[in-house]
């Protein structure tokens, strides 16, 4: 990775970090010292009243997503979901109640706070088919073919290397697997520096890919059926879209280990 991709993802981290040790202590994950750029299009307002009162309020309060991906990915009783960039845990508890005890949903961030955050969530949910591992959307610590949907909610415009992050969803898929995202998708005809006029990198929109460039991204990793729907607009010529996507049932095994690194706890569940 080069110094500026390394030095973009710390300025992400700590950014989320902050958000997460916001809410630990009260407040929003919007709005504080150091705030990150939301508004209504951005975070718990996206999903459904019934939702929202069925999870801890720390879940809703740092929820930080452009969309509703668990409403998009049609899950199934059984299923074995993985959110990356799971923030403070929202779409993977109220994934791991639609796929049953017979399920399980992992979150995957790489923020310490968050992840501590996520793990008190869990605990208040009392959701035991939940597992929140440490580890970067990049290089997902898990097996490969081991995971029948991919979900994720406003992150991947967040990574510095998009490629490997589509390579890593189509390895960690089974055979037949598919995604459901939420993302800041912007028009075909705005350049990275019109996309960087409209909001900053961590705020997620001068990250954000354009429809072609999605379209091309998951072709070259093996996707097929693809599919990017704008739900509402985020900025002028900035959409929250819903990307949908799988990987053929003819796909070869993928290989690949994807050596998980352990989510260090404390005897309070907590990270250290
Ligand atoms: C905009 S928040 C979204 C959180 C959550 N999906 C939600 O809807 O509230 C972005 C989250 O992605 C995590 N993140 C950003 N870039 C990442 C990366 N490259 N690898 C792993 N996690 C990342 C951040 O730590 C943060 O928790």
């Amino acid at each position: 990775m080069s110094d500026q991709s390394t030095d973009l993802r710390e300025t992400v981290r700590e950014r989320y970090a902050a958000a997460a040790v916001q809410v630990t202590e009260g407040g929003t994950a919007c709005c504080g010292p150091q705030a990150i750029e939301v508004d209504d299009n951005f975070g718990s307002t996206l999903y459904a009243a019934d939702e929202r009162d069925s999870l801890p309020a720390e879940a809703i309060a740092a929820s930080l997503g452009c969309g509703n991906p668990t409403a998009v990915a049609d899950l199934h009783e059984g299923e074995r979901v993985l959110d990356l960039g799971s923030g403070g845990g929202i779409d993977v508890l109220l994934s791991a109640r639609r796929v049953g005890a017979s399920g399980k949903a992992y979150g995957l961030d790489m923020t310490e706070e968050m992840l501590a955050l996520a793990l008190a969530n869990q605990k208040k949910a009392g959701a035991t088919n939940v597992e929140f591992l440490k580890g970067t959307i990049e290089a997902i610590p898990l097996p490969a073919n081991t995971i029948d949907v991919v979900i994720s909610n406003c992150v991947i415009n967040l990574s510095t290397d998009k490629p490997a992050v589509f390579a890593e969803m189509f390895r960690v898929l089974a055979p037949g697997g598919r995604i459901g995202i939420s993302d800041v998708v912007a028009d075909d005809i705005l350049t990275s520096e019109q996309r960087a006029e409209r909001g900053d990198y961590v705020g997620c929109i001068a990250g954000a890919l354009s429809f072609a460039e999605y379209h091309e991204g998951l072709v070259a990793a093996g996707f097929t059926d693809i599919e990017l729907s704008p739900t509402h607009a985020v900025a002028d010529g900035m959409h929250s879209a819903i990307v949908r996507a799988v990987k053929p049932a003819t796909a070869p095994i993928s290989v690949g280990s994807g050596a998980a690194l352990p989510l260090d706890q404390d005897d309070s569940g907590c990270c250290s």
